[in-house]
């Protein structure tokens, strides 16, 4: 019977999405997009690829980008933490290997934010150096292929996986197969009990089908529930635009703007007061909707207020920013996504 690439690589052949990176796969090209896919889907992050690279072509762009604009082309992708460590790492890259993303899996390991899957795919795509890039994608297509009921998130389980495809990648198209497996696990082999056995081209090699438990594959632990944070967030409109407040240089959301933001669910009249004892005495209070942001290990759960004042205090690390400031010039994480409008228009909030 012929092996997985065999069957695997004429089928991504015919099947491979026409993707922006693929139309110039240069090492650069694939770090920016594999760190975007990270924890984006595609259709979300191919917009934003795009603009990343027309406006920061090469590692020396993206080390010389002031932080503020890195930053703002990122609102929206989330975790942020992603854009502050390509800027580290591109900065090493120009320091050290004279601008070019070093052709070696150990040295590209070792920048910020490179870890096994990026260093891999990097490698393996950009380079064309026999290398893994296993992400979950393809932990799911050797979970099935393989009927294996190991825990994928163990790193013993993950440990084996990597040799696996190590195991079937053809010497010649490393990348090819790479980005096979992944494409196979994006469109056919579906996680959550979905797969498409039906139109797949592995189906007569998968002993997870042919026990009938592909669906129950892989296995992973029950998540834990995350802690709850209760925020009341106040959107101040003054005679100069919306009040915006900076974010700490580090930890969560490091460097954004944010309307303002107060821990613990505050009812009006103590938000009234919070806010007289910043120097903003508010002329009007309207509720907004109650919102939830999940980030990883937490989650926030928000109830905004539409507050006007006729004062100009400006509390510590705020600005007031008109409309077209928030619009060009402050990234605002989508945690605040559901008071954008209130943030951008105010009179139509509410009415
Ligand atoms: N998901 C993340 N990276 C990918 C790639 N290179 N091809 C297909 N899906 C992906």
């Amino acid at each position: 019977m012929p092996g997985v690439a065999q069957t695997l690589l004429p089928w991504f052949e015919t099947h491979r999405r026409v993707l922006p990176f693929r139309q110039d796969p240069t090492p650069y090209h694939i770090w920016i997009s594999e760190i975007m896919l990270q924890q984006t889907r595609m259709t979300a992050a191919v917009p934003y690829y795009k603009r990343f690279v027309a406006e920061l072509p090469d590692p020396a762009a993206l080390a010389a980008c002031d932080p503020e604009r890195l930053r703002k082309l990122w609102q929206g992708l989330g975790y942020y933490s992603r854009a502050a460590n390509l800027q580290k790492a591109a900065k090493i890259i120009c320091e050290r290997y004279g601008g070019r993303l070093p052709a070696d899996y150990d040295a590209l390991r070792a920048l910020p934010g490179i870890g096994d899957y990026t260093a891999g795919a990097i490698a393996s795509i950009g380079f064309g150096l026999p290398a893994p890039a296993v992400d979950g994608n393809v932990l799911r297509v050797f979970a099935r292929l393989d009927n294996d009921d190991a825990d994928v998130t163990r790193p013993a389980a993950k440990r084996r996986f990597t040799a696996r495809v190590m195991e079937e990648q053809p010497a010649g198209r490393p990348g090819d197969f790479n980005q096979a497996l992944m494409e196979l696990g994006a469109l056919v082999c579906l996680p959550n009990g979905a797969p498409l056995c039906g139109q797949c081209p592995l189906a007569a090699l998968c002993r997870g089908r042919a026990a009938g438990r592909a669906e129950q594959l892989p296995v992973k632990p029950a998540k834990k529930p995350k802690p709850e944070l209760a925020f009341t967030v106040a959107v101040v409109h003054g005679p100069k635009g919306v009040l915006l407040q900076k974010r700490p240089e580090r930890g969560l959301l490091a460097g954004l703007w944010q309307p303002l933001l107060l821990e613990g669910a505050l009812a009006p009249p103590q938000l009234a007061d919070a806010l007289a004892v910043l120097g903003l005495p508010a002329c009007s209070l309207q509720p907004l909707s109650a919102a939830k942001h999940v980030f990883t290990h937490k989650v926030w759960r928000m109830q905004g207020y539409l507050a006007r004042t006729d004062a100009c205090a400006l509390p510590d690390r705020c600005v007031w920013a008109t409309a077209e400031q928030l619009e060009t010039a402050y990234s605002v994480p989508s945690a605040f996504a559901a008071f954008a409008p209130a943030m951008s228009a105010p009179a139509q909030e509410g009415q």
